[in-house]
């Protein structure tokens, strides 16, 4: 018997970051393990819209397709999530594709997430290593301290969390719950803990820690199952210990 299973997908489209969006819809022939970029990438082959349109390919971001590099977050039927692992026999439909709300968008699904670059930048979210000659063997670091760092480690900047994130927003500048998990990682570590004063200073104030209302949606969307909220108490913590022990010190 011919399958007669069809999928239908709601897009948002917009030309350019400053065109008005729209709305197109598309119906495909059903396919057992499809998930929503294997639906766009057929959309590609042949760009005609349900009502029979011709139209353009959808652009989006994509490149690991096993939600390792973070790029093909958008909303999908209102959820922050990756389209890599959003299988389609699993969505409500008509499966609803959006871009993420809170970041520019460059092109129908494709946003500008460079914010989160900025933000990991102003943390200094790195471990320094001074020079390019032989340093030698770094610090020993232990298999229950691997144990604690590995799942901050795991964060690939979808950025899902600081769409999802309540206080996240252009009023209060909120740097997010990836960032502030990034300096704990960090901070953690032998070597990357020289920075920690100027990571933990660089929380205080606008835009800050303090901006996060507990609200815990980040540790909801979180792709990688990162423990957000664990981070963002810990280094608040660390945060308020820095800046009244400052203040006791001028
Ligand atoms: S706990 Fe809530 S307010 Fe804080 S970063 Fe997460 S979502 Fe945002
Ligand atoms: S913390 Fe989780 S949701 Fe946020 S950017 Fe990293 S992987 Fe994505
Ligand atoms: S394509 Fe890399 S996370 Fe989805």
């Amino acid at each position: 018997m011919a399958n007669t299973k069809t999928v239908i997908l709601k897009i948002k489209r917009q030309d350019n970051p400053n065109a008005k969006s729209h709305w197109e819809e598309f119906e495909l022939a059903w396919h057992p393990g499809m998930n929503v970029i294997s639906s766009m990438m057929e959309i590609a082959r042949n760009p005609v819209t349900r009502d029979g349109k011709a139209t353009t390919p959808i652009t989006y971001d994509s490149n690991c397709l096993e939600e390792v590099c973070g790029s093909c977050a958008m909303l999908i039927n209102g959820r922050a999530r990756m389209a890599c692992s959003a299988l389609i026999d699993k969505l409500e439909q008509p499966i609803r594709l959006e871009p993420f709300t809170k970041f520019p968008v460059i092109r129908d699904l494709a946003v500008d997430r460079s914010v989160l670059f900025e933000n990991l930048k102003t943390v200094k979210a790195w471990v320094p290593i001074d020079g390019t000659y032989d340093l030698g063997s770094g610090p020993r670091i232990s298999p229950e301290e691997q144990e604690a760092a590995y799942p901050l480690s795991r964060c690939i900047s979808c950025c899902c969390c600081m769409e999802a994130c309540p206080q996240f927003n252009d009023d209060t500048g909120f740097v997010g719950a990836a960032t502030i998990s990034q300096v704990r990682l960090f901070n953690t570590h032998p070597t990357g803990a020289a920075l920690k004063r100027e990571r933990l200073a660089a929380l205080i104030g606008d835009g800050g820690i303090q901006e996060c209302g507990y609200a815990q949606n980040c540790v909801e969307v979180c792709p990688k199952d990162i423990p957000l909220t664990q981070s963002i108490s810990e280094v608040g913590g660390e945060v308020i210990r820095q800046a009244v022990g400052d203040l006791f010190r001028k």
